[in-house]
């Protein structure tokens, strides 16, 4: 087998060990026998210290802005193709490699006191995701936003409206989801897409399998919004950044967007766009009724995991659980 030319010797390797045809890639820094082969010219320091897991529509974008302001914490470089994210871990991205990944991000000027991170919102709900990241930044700590389920999938909803997907164009939200297993098949699609991220202690438990606890933080997502000062503030102690930056002058609320923005050079204010944030009409209370019931065995549930692991029962949790 020595003397196969090289093309051949992989076609062989992977007839004699087909599990190993999907990638799992890990750092080359971490790994003596790979990092002998890894070009001098690369640098295992263009990886990032933590991620913004999401999930979708719990206010990711305004938890990487808040964090881009800081001085020590670097983003990625915006994806053209996936809204600003990298989505690496999941989807067919992954595939291509770490260069690619890598070469999301700048070089950290120090590495000790610089964070870099990214924020991809799909990464929460994905089943392959938490071993991939694993494999490839075990020491990495990890940021999700939680936020009523209900209300996650309503405002998902109308983010699939305001792109014209022309199931949610032709489906009421009470429609989708008490779509039924009849139902057409694109219809399921959607429905499962809009529920199932919100069933958070099943995706939760998953990064778990994986990380220990002491590496996840969860952000009450209407705490991000209402008081995300005091949020930042504890984000910063997660990740023991030091100094603490100040954000009581970086943001302040901007009565016309009724959310925090990012105060700007000249005292201007740069909220966010406007697909953050978006005007709709309330959820129909029959959608509410029914959705309270979907997600409250999986919201029970979600609670005694967040006692078991010592975490902070989010607010809306603790009012959904004594209603
Ligand atoms: P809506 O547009 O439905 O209100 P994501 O960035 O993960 O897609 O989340 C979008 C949601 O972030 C918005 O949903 C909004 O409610 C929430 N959000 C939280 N803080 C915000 C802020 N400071 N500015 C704008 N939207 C914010």
């Amino acid at each position: 087998l020595k003397q196969v030319p090289p093309l051949e010797l992989g076609i062989k390797y992977f007839e004699m060990f087909p599990e190993e045809k999907d990638p799992l890639w890990q750092d080359p820094c971490l790994y003596k026998r790979h990092f002998m082969i890894w070009s001098a010219n690369k640098s295992c320091d263009r990886l990032p210290k933590f991620l913004v897991i999401g999930p979708q529509k719990t206010g990711t974008t305004a938890l990487y802005t808040f964090l881009g302001m800081h001085p020590a914490i670097l983003h990625n470089f915006k994806s053209p193709d996936t809204f600003e994210e990298v989505q690496f871990f999941n989807g067919n991205n992954y595939y291509k490699g770490l260069d690619w990944y890598m070469d999301f991000f700048p070089m950290p000027e120090n590495t000790t006191s610089d964070f870099l991170f990214e924020k991809s919102a799909t990464y929460f709900d994905n089943e392959l995701v938490p071993r991939r990241v694993f494999a490839l930044l075990p020491k990495a700590k990890l940021i999700t936003i939680l936020i009523h389920p209900a209300k996650r999938a309503y405002s998902w909803y109308q983010h699939q409206r305001a792109h014209g997907d022309p199931v949610a164009m032709n489906y009421s939200f009470l429609e989708i989801v008490k779509a039924g297993d009849s139902a057409p098949r694109k219809l399921r699609e959607l429905r499962n897409r809009c529920l199932i991220p919100g069933i958070y202690v099943q995706h939760l438990s998953r990064w778990l399998e994986h990380f220990p606890s002491r590496q996840l933080f969860i952000v009450d997502g209407e705490r991000l919004k209402s008081k995300p000062i005091a949020v930042m503030n504890n984000v910063q102690r997660f990740l023991h950044i030091e100094p603490r930056y100040n954000y009581s002058a970086q943001i302040r609320f901007d009565q016309k967007k009724g959310f925090y923005c990012q105060v700007m050079d000249e005292n201007k204010i740069k909220c966010l766009g406007k697909s953050k944030g978006r005007q709709y009409p309330p959820m129909e209370e029959e959608a509410e009724d029914y959705l309270r019931s979907f997600y409250r065995k999986h919201n029970i549930q979600l609670s005694k995991f967040l006692n078991k692991h010592n975490y902070r029962i989010p607010d809306w949790l603790e009012r959904e659980l004594s209603s």
